[in-house]
């Protein structure tokens, strides 16, 4: 007689359901795993083995088959030690099979028979709680299983021993408690950079209306001190994207003790970062740095020193918002809205541009540097400004004065994206939270410039060719900038205020 545990296996993120069969028949000793097992499930083997034995079990000297279903769908990751023993200890008779039968069982076993953490928990306890079914999760996930609601039925325990008594009754595990992360005192502020308006003003912007920003300027101009201050002026997540942001991180392992945070992410790869790494995709179709940043920013720094590929391969998921990485019998989608937010050097000296300065190879310096970044990825930019130097004279000449701070900033954002998901909400638009997510349709619905305005738009996309993507990303960061003066109509300086930010990059 077979007996089966019901785990799941994760397609992006969503898990699905997979029976873990076991069967024990006279014959050979053997011990066989099937149903398209990765190689982290096929060392199960030895894993489920020596826990048992920790825990007072020696496997019987017989034929041992254990089967994942559905057998086509590729089952991946450490998470099915923790059925294929519980599946396992049901056909030796050492536990009652039908107490199992409610719960979806993850975890990855100890040799000494503990139960450690494994990725997923958070989308696996959401399937379960869609089912009706309860979770037995490893106790350092615990507080992550208990986000999926208040009535589901968690077993969070540290091992095998452990759960045996807590379904004997002998001694009852704890229920976990959502745990939400602390707020990290003493971020980095806005106040600490001094002069630099112009950037200070588009960086404002660009958190307002979640646009794409691109900083270009010499070393130590405060392009990177800019960027990383970026995440201290925007809103903090809602509960759905706080959920669909912890999903993810679930997912690639990097939610930390299991406790939610409600702090936008904000992701900044290195330059030497590979396809894989930004977009996803590899040995386990893991998330990329861009479905990481999902619903925050994704700050690419050094922009030109990026592999042109692997930039361009951020072309797809910026339009779109999601990520579909193909693999050889499936396709995997992860959710990838981000703000694109990017520094660098008008070119490989760094100071083309500076008063008083000449690269030593002349025009050929920035031409060569920027020709790096493709147009079609540059047309995804909003908003792109140079930043020049602040030299140490004019620092200390301020008398170390400071700028504004960013919680008054920031109270400024949370107006205008306020404003914006109102309107957004009203005219229905599904999943849309600022301008720069709203489509094209929703965008020309929203901003009816006036003839003026019009007569402006008209000239500047005859003069700078300006491409229909372009055309309404200018809109989109006017309708931004009416919404932070909190005006009701797009006026024709909010117009020019967006082709300014745009105009300056087809002059790059
Ligand atoms: N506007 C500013 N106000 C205060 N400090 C500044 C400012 N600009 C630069 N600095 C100082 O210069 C340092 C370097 O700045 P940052 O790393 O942001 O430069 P960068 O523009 O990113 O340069 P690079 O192109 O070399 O990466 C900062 O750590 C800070 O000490
Ligand atoms: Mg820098």
């Amino acid at each position: 007689m077979a007996t089966s545990i019901a785990t799941v296996a994760f397609e992006g993120i969503r898990a699905v359901p997979v029976d873990v069969q076991v069967q024990i028949s006279p014959g050979f000793p053997r011990f066989n795993i099937v149903g398209l097992p990765d190689k982290a499930v096929g060392e199960s083997r030895e894993r489920v083995r020596a826990a048992l034995i920790a825990s007072g079990l020696a496997l019987p000297a017989k034929h041992i088959s254990v089967n994942l279903a559905p057998a086509d769908l590729p089952k991946e990751g450490s998470h099915y030690d923790l059925p294929i023993a519980l599946a396992l200890m049901a056909a030796m008779g050492a536990i009652p099979a039908d107490m199992l039968d409610k719960y979806f069982v993850l975890g990855e076993l100890a040799l000494d028979g503990r139960i450690s953490r494994v990725p997923g928990i958070l989308p696996a306890a959401i399937a379960a709680n869609g089912e009706e079914r309860g979770i037995i999760c490893p106790a350092a996930c615990g507080p992550e299983a208990a986000w999926a609601g208040g009535e589901i039925d968690i077993i969070a325990v540290e091992s095998l021993f452990a759960l045996v008594n807590h379904l004997a009754g002998r001694q009852i595990a704890a229920r976990p408690v959502p745990q939400k992360a602390l707020a990290v005192e003493g971020e980095e502020d806005l106040a600490d950079i001094k002069g630099q308006e112009l950037a200070r003003r588009a960086l404002e912007i660009a958190a307002a209306g979640g646009h794409n920003f691109l900083m270009v300027g010499p070393p130590g101009a405060g392009k990177s001190m800019l960027a990383q201050r970026l995440p201290s002026i925007l809103p903090p997540l809602d509960p759905r994207e706080m959920l669909d942001v912890s999903m993810i991180a679930s997912i690639a392992g990097t939610l930390r003790n299991g406790a939610l945070s409600d702090r936008r992410p904000f992701r900044a790869p290195h330059h030497s970062a590979s396809m894989a790494a930004l977009v996803g995709g590899g040995h386990n179709a893991r998330p990329g740095e861009v479905s990481l940043a999902h619903n925050g920013v994704l700050f690419l720094d050094e922009l030109p020193e990026f592999q042109p590929q692997v930039l361009d391969s951020l072309r797809q998921p910026l339009e779109s918002g999601q990520t579909v990485i193909a693999r050889a019998n499936a396709k995997v989608t992860y959710p990838a809205r981000v703000q694109l937010v990017a520094a660098m050097n008008p070119c490989k000296c760094g100071m083309a541009g500076t008063p008083g300065h000449t690269c030593r190879r002349g025009d050929k310096c920035a031409a060569d540097y920027q020709g790096r970044i493709s147009g079609p990825f540059l047309d995804r930019i909003d908003i792109r400004i140079d930043v020049p130097a602040v030299s140490a004279a004019d620092m200390i000449g301020r008398g170390g004065g400071e700028g504004e701070a960013s919680a008054s900033v920031a109270a400024r954002v949370a107006r205008a994206r306020k404003i914006q998901r109102d309107r957004y909400l009203a005219l229905g638009a599904e999943g849309v939270f600022t301008n720069a997510a709203a489509s094209s349709r929703i965008i020309e619905a929203v901003v009816d410039p006036d003839a003026e305005s019009r007569a402006l738009l008209l000239r500047a996309a005859e003069a700078f060719s300006l491409s229909a993507r372009a055309y309404h990303r200018v809109l989109k960061v006017a309708r931004t900038l009416a919404d932070l003066s909190g005006s009701e109509a797009v006026k024709k300086t909010h117009i020019a205020e967006a082709l300014s930010y745009r105009l300056n990059m087809t002059a790059a």
